[in-house]
């Protein structure tokens, strides 16, 4: 399948003639002008509280990631004309949904300058991408964040928990499963291919995954300049009796000077593509000498290491939000996944952008498709447009929706990783229970999703 490049999609007029109102220049930075990216990357890093690019950064630093579309604010009226005010990056990247993929609108780097803060710059530059990846037909964008409060007003939900392990390897002990093959040391560079084709994979089998692309396995192998003491980083891999690479691990241990034997493992990456890799590379590292405690985050909420230490509380989970959606195409984004039961729901979805507000009625297979109709204004659900049967016709369903919800719940609860049922709960939602809980019920897949990188 040939994918949307997005550098061909143009900057979107709407935001562009906002910001020139407010003497601003919206548009695409043009990456064939190295000088000019590196100007933008310069922002990116200051808005990122990272330091000046200099010296051997900026040759890795002027190269852009290819297939993304990189967009700068300009003010001509200061001091660097040159450098954006405001930056943002996207790209389309396939997105992991039970039962497939779906292509996806991915957004990255949005920076606002400290001196430019507070005059709806991002939400110009945000509504930008939205309405801009909503024309050129994709159906879902995404991003991940630094501060939760952002990106809810723009439609965007938290859809991919992670959680992050403390482990008092001493308390928690080990009780995993002898396995046949080994674990063995790597090259830093062998290091960042592992984890790079493990990932992709591995990458399809849960929903909430993105393709990852070769410097972000290079950051985590301590080989990017953008990585401080990259030298610290280490790599095993786990090769099963085959002869195959199961699992990749990177990792730096954080020596306690004081006290050898109370030094800190931090997991930086860990990929494995079977129980027999994840029990192995777990194992290394709880089990490693001189180590007191381990630490790993972006792990699935179900990740076997609680099963696999001999005192789950030595072992500590925190859960928190990590892969943010935001649904553009609201028939497009459901049929391009699989649901876990039946169901037969009328939503009433409001949306801050327009783009996907209305009545829609859903009905869903047990492990299969979806129908999505809209209904119109007065219309009974059972006569919306995409020809209910009559069997459906006599199910009493009528023009009031079952479920009223924002586009930001409805793409939280997309991928089934955040529960309907829970945001009726706390009153996120309204709707009838039994509806509502037929929805998460056909959302919710049998593993809940994941994303193991940042973006
Ligand atoms: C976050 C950031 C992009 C906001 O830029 P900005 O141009 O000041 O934002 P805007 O003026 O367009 O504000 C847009 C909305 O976000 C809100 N907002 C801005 N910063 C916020 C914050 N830190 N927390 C919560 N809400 C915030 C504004 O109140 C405004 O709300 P409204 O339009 O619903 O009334 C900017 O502060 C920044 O660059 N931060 C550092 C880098 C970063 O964290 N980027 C986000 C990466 S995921």
């Amino acid at each position: 399948m040939i994918r949307l490049s997005a550098p061909s999609v143009p900057a979107d007029p709407t935001s562009k003639e906002r910001l020139a109102a407010r003497g601003l220049d919206y548009r695409t930075v043009d990456t064939a002008d190295r000088a000019a990216f590196l100007n933008a990357m310069q922002a990116v890093t200051r808005g990122f509280l990272g330091p000046e690019i200099t010296g051997a950064a900026v040759a890795e630093e002027s190269e852009p990631t290819e297939g993304r579309r990189y967009i700068g604010i300009f003010d001509a009226g200061i001091a660097q004309p040159q450098v954006p005010v405001a930056t943002t990056d996207s790209w389309v990247t396939p997105l992991s949904v039970p039962g497939g993929e779906l292509d996806m609108w991915a957004i990255s780097g949005v920076t606002v300058a400290g001196t430019h803060r507070g005059r709806g710059i991002a939400r110009a530059m945000l509504e930008g991408e939205l309405r801009a990846a909503a024309d050129a037909g994709l159906a879902i964008a995404g991003l991940t964040v630094t501060e939760t409060t952002l990106y809810g007003r723009y439609g965007f939900g938290a859809a991919v928990p992670m959680s992050t392990w403390t482990i008092d390897t001493r308390r928690a002990g080990w009780a995993g499963p002898d396995v046949d093959g080994r674990v063995e040391f790597v090259s830093r560079e062998q290091l960042a291919s592992d984890l790079g084709r493990v990932h992709e994979r591995v990458r399809t089998r849960r929903g909430g995954e993105i393709a990852a692309w070769p410097r972000r396995w290079r950051q985590a192998a301590g080989l990017s300049t953008s990585v401080k003491d990259g030298d610290h980083a280490r790599g095993v891999r786990y090769v099963d009796a085959d002869g195959e690479v199961r699992g990749a691990l990177a990792y730096r241990v954080i020596e306690n000077e004081r006290e050898f034997t109370q030094s800190r493992l931090n997991i930086g990456a860990l990929v494995t593509e079977t129980p027999d890799a994840a029990a192995a590379l777990w194992g290394y590292a709880v089990q490693h000498a001189l180590v007191a405690e381990v630490t790993a985050s972006l792990r699935p909420t179900d990740d076997p290491v609680r099963w696999l230490v001999r005192d789950e509380r030595g072992a500590v989970q925190t859960i928190r939000d990590h892969g943010w959606l935001r649904i553009l195409d609201l028939p497009q984004a459901l049929q391009a996944r699989t649901y876990s039961a039946a169901a037969d729901v009328t939503l009433e979805v409001t949306d801050p952008l327009g783009l996907t507000s209305g009545t829609w009625r859903v009905r869903t297979a047990l492990d299969g498709g979806v129908e999505v109709s809209r209904v119109s204004p007065g219309e009974s659900a059972a006569s919306a447009e995409s020809g209910a049967s009559g069997a459906l016709a006599e199910s009493g369903a009528t023009g009031v929706a079952d479920v009223h919800l924002g586009i930001a719940e409805l793409s939280a609860a997309y991928l089934g990783g955040t529960p309907l049922t829970g945001l009726l709960a706390a009153g996120r939602i309204a709707g009838d229970t039994a509806a509502v809980a037929a929805l998460d019920a056909a959302l919710r897949p049998a593993q809940p999703p994941t994303l193991s990188i940042w973006y």
